[in-house]
C-alpha cells in the first residue's frame, strides 16, 4: 500500500466512518465514503458509487472516466466480491503463519486459496490461489487508502495492473483480496540476497521495466488520467513469466482537470522515490510519476536502492549520488549491477542510463511521457549485441531489511 500517517485512524477506531450494510443497496456515511455495496442472494457483490457519475478519491468527488484502450478498460463500477472475515479466516488456515508472504506498510499478506468458481473458501493447495493483504490494527496507513484501492484497482483492468479481486469490511477488520503473484515484489529479486533466487537478469529487467511503463502509460493516457504516487520496486509484483504488474492504489488520484497542469495534494510517498517538484511544493504532475519510475529504472541499473542509510555518507540517495555517471560510458561501467555484467550491450546500458536521466530531470516538464518512455525501452529490447567489457564493476552491498521513509506532510 501507499502510506498514511498519524492523521488517519482505521475505521473501527474513528466514528466518523460507517460501514456500509452488505444488502439491498445500502449506501454508506457521507464522509469520504465514496461507493455502497449491494449483495445479492449469490454473494456476489460489487460497489456502485452513491452520487451516479462520481467517485470519491479521498480528496473530493470527480467525474467518473469511461474509456478504452486496447489492453485496459475502467470499468463503471467496480467488481468486486465481498467477502466476510471468516471466509478469509478459512481460506488462509486461520492466517497460518506459513502462509505470509510479507509484510508492508498496511500490514502483512497472506497466501490464500479460493474455489475458482464460486470464490468461496478452498483446503489449501487446492482452488485457486490467492494473496490476502489484512490491515494491522496498529497500521497508520488505513481506512482512506484502504477506500482508495478499492475505488480505484476495482475499476482499471490492464494486464500490468494487479488484479483485485475483492475486498472484506467485517466489524474490525479490512482485507483485500487480489490474484497471487508467484515471483513475489521486484524489490525482493533486485534486494534481498536468496542463494535460490537467480538474479534477475538483463533481459528480465528490460521486460520488467516495459510492462511497468505499459501499466503507467495506460493509467497516464486514460481519458480521466490517473496519477499513481507511490512508484517504487516494492509494488511492482511478479507473474510465473516476470510480467510487471502495478499494485498498491492507497495513494492514487485523479490528474489535474480543468486545463490545470498540476494537482495539489498533502505530500505523501516515500523518500527516494518521490519527484523533488512534489516534495518542495506539494504539486503533483502525470510526470511526478515518470520521475518515480527513473528512480525503479536506476534500481534495476544498479541492484541498489534508492535510499538506503547503511551507505556512507554522500552516497545514501542513489539519485543523488550516481547521477553524474549516467551521461557518461566510462562512469556507467561503475555503477552498472556486476551480477549481469555481459548480458547486454554497452549501446542498450547507455540508451537506459539516458533514458533514465531524461526520467530524472528535475523539471517536470522536460520529462518523457511515459508513453515515450514506453517505446524508448521497447527499442532498447531490441539491441542483442553483447558487451564483452567487464572491468570496473562495483560490488552489490549486502541485502539487509528495508528502511522505508515516508513523507507525509499536512
Ligand atoms: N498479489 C500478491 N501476490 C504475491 N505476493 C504479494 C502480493 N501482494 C503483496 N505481496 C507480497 O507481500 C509483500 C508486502 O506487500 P505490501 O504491498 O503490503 O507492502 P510493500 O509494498 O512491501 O510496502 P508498502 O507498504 O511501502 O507499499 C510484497 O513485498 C510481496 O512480497
Ligand atoms: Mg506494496
Amino acid at each position: 500500500m501507499g502510506l498514511c500517517f498519524s492523521s488517519r485512524s482505521a475505521p473501527h477506531s474513528s466514528s466518523s466512518f460507517n460501514k456500509p450494510q452488505f444488502s439491498g443497496s445500502a449506501s454508506t456515511d457521507s464522509k469520504n465514503v465514496g461507493f455502497s455495496a449491494t449483495t445479492s442472494s449469490a454473494g456476489k457483490s460489487q460497489f456502485t458509487e452513491i452520487a451516479s457519475g462520481s467517485i470519491d478519491d479521498g480528496e473530493g468527488s470527480l467525474p467518473l472516466a469511461s474509456s478504452y484502450s486496447p489492453n485496459g478498460q475502467i470499468l463503471e463500477r467496480p467488481n468486486l466480491k465481498v467477502f466476510s472475515f471468516s471466509d478469509l479466516r478459512s481460506a488462509t488456515k486461520s492466517f497460518k503463519a506459513d502462509t505470509l508472504l510479507g509484510e508492508g506498510g498496511f500490514g502483512k499478506v497472506y497466501k490464500g486459496w479460493l474455489d475458482e468458481k464460486t470464490l468461496t473458501p478452498a483446503k489449501a493447495g487446492s482452488g485457486m490461489v490467492v494473496a490476502i493483504k489484512k490491515l494491522n490494527s496498529e497500521s497508520t496507513q488505513g481506512f482512506r487508502e484502504w477506500q482508495s484501492e478499492v475505488n480505484f484497482l476495482g475499476r482499471l483492468s490492464h494486464p500490468n495492473l494487479v488484479k483485485l479481486l475483492g475486498y472484506c469490511w467485517d466489524d474490525d477488520e479490512l482485507l483485500l483480496v487480489y490474484e497471487f503473484m508467484p515471483k513475489g515484489s521486484l524489490e525482493n529479486h533486485l534486494f534481498r540476497r536468496n542463494p535460490n533466487i537467480e538474479p534477475l537478469s538483463w533481459n528480465t529487467r528490460l521486460k520488467i521495466a516495459i510492462g511497468a511503463a505499459r501499466g503507467l502509460a495506460f493509467l497516464h493516457t486514460s481519458e480521466k488520467q490517473v496519477i499513481y504516487r507511490d512508484f517504487k520496486a516494492s509494488n511492482i509484483l511478479l507473474d510465473g513469466n516476470y510480467n510487471a504488474k502495478i499494485s498498491d492504489f492507497g495513494l492514487a488520484k485523479f490528474g489535474p482537470s480543468g486545463g490545470e497542469s498540476h494537482v495539489t495534494t498533502r505530500v505523501m510517498g516515500t523518500y527516494g522515490y518521490a519527484a523533488p517538484e512534489y516534495i518542495a511544493t506539494g504539486h503533483l504532475y502525470v510526470k511526478s510519476d515518470v520521475y518515480g519510475f527513473g528512480v525503479v529504472l536506476l534500481e534495476m541499473l544498479t541492484s541498489m536502492r534508492a535510499l538506503d542509510t547503511k551507505r556512507p555518507t554522500g552516497q545514501q540517495n542513489l539519485v543523488e549520488w550516481v547521477k553524474p555517471c549516467l551521461s557518461s560510458k566510462k562512469k556507467l561501467k561503475t555503477i552498472m549491477d556486476a551480477k549481469i555484467e555481459g548480458q547486454y550491450s554497452q549501446k542498450a546500458a547507455l540508451q537506459a542510463a539516458q533514458l533514465t536521466l531524461k526520467c530524472l530531470e528535475p523539471d517536470p516538464k522536460q520529462r518523457p511521457s511515459m508513453k515515450d518512455v514506453l517505446e524508448t525501452l521497447e527499442s532498447i529490447e531490441v539491441i542483442h549485441e553483447k558487451s564483452k567489457d567487464s572491468k570496473n564493476r562495483i560490488s552489490n552491498p549486502t541485502y539487509h531489511q528495508p528502511v522505508r521513509h515516508r513523507i507525509v506532510r499536512v
